[in-house]
C-alpha cells in the first residue's frame, strides 16, 4: 500500500498543479516503497535527489504564475516554499553525509510537509487562479 494516496480532496482546480503535486506524491512513494524493501544508500538517495529537485521545480512553477497574475499571498507563500526547500535539502545532506537514514518518521515528516502545505497554502489560490482563467 502506498504510503499517500492522492484524492480529489487534495486537488487546487489548476490541472497542471494537480500532475505536478501527483508528481511530487509518487516521488515520495517510490521512496517508502525503496525504504520498506531495504533498498541502498544509492537508490534512496537517488530518489530522495529527484524529489528535491523536483520539488524546487514545481516551486519555480508555481511561483512564476504568482507573479505572472499578481497573487497576493505571494510573499508569505513564497516564504513558505523557502522553509520547505530548506528542511528537504537538509534532510537530504544528513542522509548524503550518512547522519541519518530513511525512517517512517522521515516519511511521515515527507507526506505531512507536502499535504499539509498543499492542502493549507495551495488550496488558497484555487479562487485566485480560477478567476484568472487557469484551470
Ligand atoms: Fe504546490
Ligand atoms: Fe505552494
Amino acid at each position: 500500500m502506498p504510503l499517500i494516496n492522492w484524492s480529489e480532496n487534495y486537488s487546487v482546480s489548476v490541472k497542471e498543479i494537480d500532475s505536478q503535486h501527483k508528481k511530487l506524491v509518487e516521488l515520495i512513494n517510490n521512496l517508502h516503497e525503496g525504504m520498506k524493501h531495504g533498498k541502498g544508500k544509492e537508490i534512496l538517495g537517488g530518489v530522495l535527489n529527484e524529489l528535491v529537485n523536483y520539488t524546487a521545480y514545481h516551486f519555480s512553477f508555481e511561483e512564476k504564475l504568482f507573479d505572472k497574475y499578481v497573487y497576493p499571498e505571494t510573499i508569505h507563500h513564497k516564504r513558505e516554499h523557502q522553509k520547505l526547500v530548506e528542511k528537504v535539502k537538509s534532510f537530504a545532506n544528513d542522509f548524503n553525509n550518512g547522519k541519518t537514514t530513511v525512517s517512517i518518521d522521515v516519511m511521515n515528516f515527507l507526506k505531512d510537509w507536502l499535504i499539509n502545505h498543499i492542502q493549507g497554502s495551495d488550496k488558497k489560490y484555487s479562487e485566485f487562479f480560477n478567476s484568472n482563467g487557469i484551470y
